[in-house]
Parts: structure tokens; sequence; C-alpha cells
């Protein structure tokens, strides 16, 4: 297969980055196409500790072409810094490693300034944004005041309409958010030097991951986030501002409807979720803090600690049905060494009804039990695993039961951070 969509069905953090990283060994072109500096995908290669949140993973591979697409909103500064630290360790050298849209929305400091005013504003009711700005740079690209890198072109009429946003802004954050404004002689001046820095990148994306896709190059859509923090599919609104499903893949790079040819979900062996809204697996027991702890279950973001919970069926299948799943990579399995016995969620219950299947609308989703099924665990180490036969006969049932109630088949199982930790059992690139 050529055109290959990675995407999270959980809610984020499933451990993407390692995959993509993987398979960008395959890939020609790497795209990013949802999202912004809101992802964070970890990558660990020969020990050293990497943290992508714009740029696409395939940028630790020499020679790959890394795509940010139009459906992502970019925070210039933190590009530049991602940008910086990615030279400055021997990757991105090559003249075509890094693509930047024309038509990618900017996610400015006073997006960031409103995010986080919001959210102090709302107190107990917070979203748990990363306060990165996210949320209010689409607001901005709905609302069709958004700035774009093409405007970056013409700086006078890019300037003008900075200032005019700006005033709006700053009524905004002074009189209703009450927090300080953002001066405009400042922001104006720094936008030369995101102008100067980033416009060698900006490249009219969508026609060359066609002309990729035409000329038969392996593509990799790298989605970000997860399902269950979709705007339209996930828990609303305890959610992300962008669809994160792999149909996003087509409106936010350019290619083209029945182009992709495979979908790979991302799924960890149990589930985690940073900031607020429903989790129905959540676990508040000492085992929780002990996957925590475990699975360095802290959000690469923020640093907050993620809350934990046992794998749920019900999100997976809901997860694995919208995205039109060709194969899922489980990650994670070595963190339930040693806990015993493991559960995973076969359907919810709530006043007498049972739910095979998500309720409609996600409604009630903080409500409802969690149906539990007990499995043995495994005590075994399973460092060194390449190949499910090293597995333990446990940690292969545990697999198998997943399989049978997602009815989608395992491409990988992660074993592991290092890109080696991963039994790869079909890859979609071969
Ligand atoms: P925002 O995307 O910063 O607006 O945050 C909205 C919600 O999505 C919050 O609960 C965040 O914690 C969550 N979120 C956004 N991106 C990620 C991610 O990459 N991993 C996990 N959670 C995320």
């Amino acid at each position: 297969m050529k055109t290959v969509a990675v995407v999270g069905t959980q809610w984020g953090d499933e451990g993407k980055g390692k995959i993509v990283d993987l398979l960008a060994a395959d890939a020609d072109v790497v795209v990013r196409f949802q999202g912004g500096n809101n992802a964070a995908h970890t990558l660990v290669v020969d020990g050293r500790k990497f943290i992508l949140r714009l740029v696409p993973a395939g940028a630790l591979h020499p020679g790959k072409t890394c795509v940010i697409g139009n459906g992502t909103v970019v925070d210039p500064f933190a590009l530049i810094e991602e940008i910086d630290h990615l030279r400055a360790n021997g990757f991105l050298h090559g003249e075509n490693s890094l693509r930047l849209s024309y038509d990618a929305h900017m996610v400015m400091p006073y997006h960031r300034a409103i995010d986080r005013g919001r959210e102090a504003r709302l107190g107990r009711n917070a979203i748990g944004t990363t306060g990165f700005g996210i949320g209010p740079a689409y607001e901005d690209k709905v609302a069709r005041s958004g700035l774009r890198f093409a405007d970056l072109v013409d700086f006078r009429s890019f300037t003008a309409r900075l200032e005019r946003n700006l005033a709006e802004k700053n009524a905004y954050l002074k009189s209703v958010l009450k927090t300080k404004p953002i001066p405009a002689a400042d922001l104006v001046q720094s936008m030369k030097t995101v102008r100067k820095r980033l416009i060698p990148y900006l490249a009219d994306t969508a026609s060359f991951v066609y002309a990729a896709y035409q000329a038969g190059k392996r593509i990799l859509f790298e989605g970000a986030h997860g399902t269950m923090l979709d705007i339209d599919y996930g828990t609303y609104p305890y959610v992300t501002s962008s669809n994160c499903l792999a149909a996003a893949a087509h409106a936010g790079s350019g290619l083209p409807p029945g182009k992709l040819d495979a979908v790979l979900g991302i799924s960890k062996a149990y589930t985690t979720r940073v900031g607020g809204g429903p989790f129905p697996t959540e676990i508040k027991t000492a085992v929780g803090k002990r996957l925590r702890e475990e699975g360095d279950e802290f959000g690469s973001a923020t640093g907050r600690p993620r809350r934990i919970g046992w794998f749920d069926a019900v999100l997976a299948r809901h997860a694995l049905r919208l995205n039109g799943v060709w194969g899922l990579a489980l990650t994670k399995l070595d963190v339930l060494t040693g806990i015993d016995p493991l559960k995973i969620c076969i359907a919810y219950e709530r006043g007498g009804q049972r739910y095979d299947e998500m309720p409609p609308g996600r409604l009630g989703l903080d409500k409802v039990r969690p149906l539990y099924e007990e499995l043995p665990g495994w005590h075994q180490s399973l460092q060194g695993a390449r190949t499910m036969a090293d597995l333990p006969p446990q940690a292969r049932r545990y697999l198998e039961r997943i399989t049978e109630l997602t009815g989608v088949s395992l491409a990988m199982v992660g074993t592991g951070a290092a890109r080696e930790a991963t039994i790869m059992i079909s890859n979609p690139f071969r």
C-alpha cells in the first residue's frame, strides 16, 4: 500500500509518534493534516528522546519530506523553535525536508492568551486545554478572520489585518477575560522574523501531496490527538477543535477522497486521557497510580499527569468504525506486566440498559457503569519480545480478546519505548 494514515483511537497519547516514526522509514513523504502544537509525539531514537509537536515524525529519518498541511494550525514561534532544535541535532537539513502549507492558519499569541484566559474563567468547568491557543485559532479560521501563512507574503496588508484583529482581541482580553492585552508593536516586529524564517518553507502542499501520489510515492498521514477528542465524534465539549479522524486527512492535506489505501488505528493496551470530561473506565485505585508511573503517563505537551483507565472495547469499536481501520497497533503492552488480573470493558450499563455500542450522542457517558471481563495477567518482562511467540500466553490471550472484541486484526504490538521494541505483524507499506 502507498498511502497510509495513522490515527489515534482513544483520547490521544496512544503512542502514535513511535508508530509513525517506525513507518516513516518506508515512506517518502510524511504529512500532518490537523491540530497544532497541542499534539506532542515522543520518540526515542538511539537513546535520545525527541518531542515533536508540529513537524511530522518523519523528520528523524534522513531524505524524507515532511509536510505540514492546510488543515493544521501552526504557532510560528513554536515551529521555529522546533526546526532549530531538530537542525541542531542533525535533522531537517535537506532542501526538501519540510514543506509548510500557504493555507495553514497561524496560532498567534492572542489565541494563547484567550485560551488561557477562558480556561481560568471557567474554573471547575474548564475543558483542560493545553493552553496553546488551538481552539481560538480554529475559531478565527472558521470566522474568516484568521491569518494564514500566505498572508505573510504581502507584509503590509498582513500588518493591517493583524492590527485589526489585535484591536478586537485586546478589547476582549481586557474587558471580558480581565487579562493583559498584547502590545501591537512587539508582535508586528516579531512577525518580521517569522516571515523571514518561514517563507522559505512555504509551498502549495496540496499540489505537492497529489504529485507525490501520482508519482507512486509512499505517503504517511500522521494524525494527532484521538477519535474521542474529535470535534464531532468525541466527548464534546471536552474535545479538541479539529476533526481527528482519518477522513480529515483528505480535507487537511488535499489528498482526494478514495486515494487513501489504509488506516492504521493506534490504541494503548489500556486507556489514558488528559484534561476534563467523561472517562468510563477510569481507575481510581492504586493500580491507576502504578500504571501512570510504569507508563510514564505525564502529558508530553504540558507535563500534566494523565488519567488512567482499563482498555475500553466499546470506545474502540466506535473509533475503529469511524476511521475505517485496516489494522490496529496496540502500544505499551509492557506497562501491564505485573497487573493481575487485568480488566477489559466489554459494554456499558446505565439505568438497567446495556450498551454494546457508544450511547447515541455519547449521552450520559459520565454516568455509565462499565461491564468488565477479567483476564489473567503476566509477570514476566516483555523486554526483547519481537514476535507473538515471544509473549507469555496470558499476554497473547489479552491481545486475542481485544481482537475478538474489536473485530480488527492486530498489525503491531508495542513492548517498550524504543523503535525496536515492537512486534511487527503486518506493515501496511510492505
Ligand atoms: P486543546 O486541543 O488544547 O484545545 O485541548 C482540548 C482537549 O484535548 C484537552 O482535554 C487536552 O488535554 C486534549 N488534547 C489535545 N491534544 C492532545 C493530545 O495530543 N493528547 C492528549 N490530549 C490532547
